[in-house]
C-alpha cells in the first residue's frame, strides 16, 4: 500500500462536491415537502442504532458524491489495513488494533500481527481482568485487614480516565454495590477531595496508565499511596515498617499498563497488574484492561456485553457497503460540513442524562485524533481538518447555548442521541416525564431543520419591529441517533460508531489519527518550568517575560 495519502482535494468527487456546494440552496422544508420518502430513504440501521440522516443539509447527489469521495481516497483499503494490523500509525510505526480487543472468543480467521497471536493475548488478559473483577465483587479480594472492597479509585488521565468514567456514568443502572471514583487532574484538589472521606481498609486503587510515565497519574498515585499508609497506620491497621507498607500496597493497589516493568518499580506486584499493548491508543483503550474499574462496577458478564457492542459496530463498519454504512456516512457528512460548508465545530447532544460525560469523552477521541496539520507522510494537509467537538446533555444545553445553534451566524452540525426506554420511568401527574424529555429532542431537531418564517411569526400577531428577531432560518443540520435502551452493548456500539467516524474523517484528510505529538511539548516544558515555579532564580530568569511575570505573581501571592 502506498505510504503517500491520496490528496482528497484532487479527486473528481471533491471537484464535483465543490460545484454542488456552489449551486446549493439549502431548503429542508421544500426537500421534505416534495419528497415524502426522504426520511425513510435517509434512515439507516447499525446494530441497535436507528440513525436518521434526513435532516442533514445534503441532497441525494451530494450524499452519493461523498460516498464516491470515500472510495476515491481508498477508505476501504485503509479500513482493511487497520483491521489487518498494518502499521497505519506511521509516526509511531505501530499497528492500530483496538478492534481486536472486542473480537469474540474463537473468532476466525485468527488474528496474528507482527508475530503476536493477538486473539490469544486479548482473551487471556480479558479472562484475567474478569476473574479479578469477580474476586473484588464477591469479596474474595480483601484489604490488609481482611475487609472487602467498597470503593475503587481509578487513577489515570486522558484515555486512562475518560473512557472508564464516561462508561461508569452511562451504565450506573448496571453497577453493583462497589462505588467507583476517579482521580485524574494533577491539581491536588482532585485527589484530596476524592479520597478524603474514604475508609482505607475498604479502598482499592487502580493506577491506569498506558505508559506508566505520565506525571499526573504517577504523582496522584504516590499521593494516594501516602494517604493509604498514613490512614491505615492511624487506624492501627498496619505497622510502621517497610514490610507492612509493602503488604498494604499489594492489597490496595493494582495497575493497568503496557509497561509492567515500571509498574513493579512503583511498588505494585506485577501479578496484580493487567496489561495491554502498544497497538491500543490511549483514547481507544476503554475496551482493554483500562476498563478494569468498569468491569468491577458492572461485572464481567455486562463488560463482555459492552465489548460485544463494539464488535457489532466494527463488523457493520468493516462489511457494510458505504451507502448503508453509518460511520462512513456520518464521517463523510462531517467532511462535507467542515470542508465545504465551513463548519468549525460539531455538537453532540445526548438526550440521556447517563451520557453526560459522553461529549467530554468524544473530545479526546476526535480532537486528539484529528487535530493535525500534517499528513501521515509528513506533508502539510491540503484542507481544513479536525472540527471542535463539544456538547452537554439535553435539555440543559437548550437553556444555555442552543440560541447560537438556532440563530447564530455559525453553522453547527449536531448529533442528537436518545434511547426509547428510560432508566427511571417517572410520571409527573398524568405526564410521562421521559416523553416530555423526548418531545424536546424531536422539537429541537424539527426547529433546527425547518425553522420559522417571518410570515409564521407575523401570523402569531408579533409586532413588526421584532419579527426578524423571532425568525428561525432553519436548515441547521442534525443527525438523530436512537436506540432501544442504554445497555452495555448499545454504549459499546455508540463508542465504536464515533471511533470509526473519526477514522473516516482522518483518512479523507490523510492524517495519522493515532499519534498525539501535539501534547508532548507542553508536558516537556512543564517539567522544565517546575524548578522556576519552586523559586530557582536561574530557572526564573531563563523564562520569557510573560512566563516570568506569571511565576513571580504566583510566588508573591502564594499563602
Ligand atoms: O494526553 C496525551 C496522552 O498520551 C493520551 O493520549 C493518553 O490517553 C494520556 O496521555 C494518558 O497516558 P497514559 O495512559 O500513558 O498515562
Amino acid at each position: 500500500m502506498s505510504t503517500t495519502p491520496i490528496d482528497a482535494t484532487t479527486t473528481a468527487a471533491w471537484h464535483e462536491l465543490s460545484q454542488h456546494r456552489d449551486a446549493l440552496r439549502p431548503d429542508l422544508r421544500e426537500w421534505f415537502a416534495s419528497d415524502p420518502d426522504r426520511a425513510q430513504r435517509l434512515t439507516r440501521t447499525a446494530g441497535d442504532l436507528h440513525v436518521d440522516l434526513s435532516k442533514n443539509v445534503v441532497t441525494d447527489e451530494i450524499l452519493g458524491l461523498l460516498v464516491q469521495l470515500a472510495e476515491q481516497v481508498d477508505l476501504g483499503g485503509r479500513t482493511e489495513a487497520m483491521f489487518r494490523g498494518d502499521h497505519i500509525n506511521v509516526t509511531e510505526d505501530r499497528a492500530v488494533l483496538h478492534t481486536a480487543l472486542r473480537r469474540p472468543e474463537g473468532a476466525e480467521p485468527r488474528l496474528t500481527v507482527d508475530g503476536q497471536d493477538v486473539d490469544a493475548d486479548v482473551q487471556a488478559e480479558l479472562a484475567k481482568v474478569c476473574a479479578f473483577a469477580e474476586q473484588v465483587r464477591s469479596g474474595a479480594w480483601t484489604g490488609v485487614t481482611g475487609a472487602p472492597v467498597k470503593t475503587v479509585v481509578n487513577i489515570g488521565i486522558g484515555g486512562s480516565d475518560l473512557g472508564p468514567v464516561m462508561a461508569y456514568e452511562a451504565l450506573k443502572p448496571y453497577a453493583g454495590d462497589i462505588e467507583l471514583r476517579f482521580v485524574s487532574n494533577i491539581d491536588p484538589t482532585d485527589v484530596a477531595e476524592t479520597i478524603a472521606d474514604l475508609d482505607p481498609t475498604t479502598t482499592l486503587f487502580i493506577v491506569a496508565s498506558k505508559t506508566f510515565g505520565t506525571l499526573e497519574t504517577l504523582t496522584n498515585a504516590r499521593l494516594a499511596r501516602e494517604w493509604l499508609w498514613e490512614t491505615l497506620a492511624a487506624a492501627d491497621a498496619i505497622e510502621n515498617t517497610d514490610a507492612s507498607r509493602t503488604a498494604a500496597v499489594a492489597k490496595h493497589f493494582v495497575a493497568v499498563s503496557t509497561a509492567l516493568d515500571k509498574v513493579e518499580a512503583f511498588g505494585i506486584d506485577p501479578t496484580n497488574a493487567f496489561g495491554f499493548w502498544d497497538w491500543v491508543g490511549g483514547r481507544y483503550s476503554v475496551p482493554s484492561a483500562i476498563g478494569t474499574s468498569l468491569a468491577i462496577a458492572i461485572g464481567p458478564e455486562r463488560f463482555r456485553e459492552f465489548l460485544a457492542g463494539f464488535h457489532t459496530m466494527d463488523e457493520h463498519f468493516r462489511t457494510t457497503p458505504f451507502h448503508q454504512n453509518v460511520p462512513v456516512l456520518m464521517g463523510m457528512l462531517n467532511v462535507w460540513y467542515v470542508n465545504f460548508m465551513d463548519a468549525h465545530t460539531h455538537a453532540v447532544l445526548p438526550y440521556a442524562q447517563h451520557l453526560h460525560r459522553f461529549p467530554a469523552y468524544l473530545q479526546q477521541l476526535t480532537m486528539e485524533s484529528n487535530g493535525k496539520s500534517v499528513r501521515w507522510d509528513g506533508s502539510p494537509v491540503t484542507t481544513a481538518t479536525g472540527e471542535v467537538f463539544w456538547g452537554e446533555p439535553g435539555t440543559n444545553g437548550q437553556h444555555a447555548f442552543y440560541q447560537l445553534i438556532h440563530q447564530g451566524t455559525r453553522l453547527i452540525p449536531a448529533d442528537f442521541i436518545a434511547v426509547a426506554t428510560p432508566a427511571h420511568p417517572l410520571r409527573d401527574g398524568e405526564a410521562d416525564v421521559h416523553e416530555l424529555f423526548l418531545a424536546n429532542f424531536f422539537a429541537q431537531t424539527k426547529a433546527l431543520a425547518f425553522g420559522k418564517t417571518a410570515d409564521e411569526v407575523r401570523a402569531e400577531g408579533t409586532a413588526e419591529e421584532v419579527v426578524s428577531a423571532r425568525v428561525f432560518e432553519g436548515n441547521r443540520p442534525t443527525t438523530s441517533i436512537m436506540a432501544p435502551a442504554l445497555t452495555p452493548s448499545v454504549l459499546g456500539q455508540l463508542i465504536a460508531l464515533y471511533e470509526h467516524i473519526t477514522f473516516v474523517e482522518g483518512i479523507v484528510w490523510g492524517l495519522d489519527s493515532f499519534d498525539q505529538w501535539g501534547v508532548e511539548l507542553g508536558k516537556k516544558l512543564a517539567t522544565e518550568i517546575a524548578p522556576a515555579v519552586g523559586g530557582d532564580t536561574a530557572a526564573i530568569e531563563a523564562q520569557d517575560p510573560s512566563t516570568r511575570g506569571l511565576i513571580e505573581y504566583y510566588r508573591a501571592n502564594r499563602k
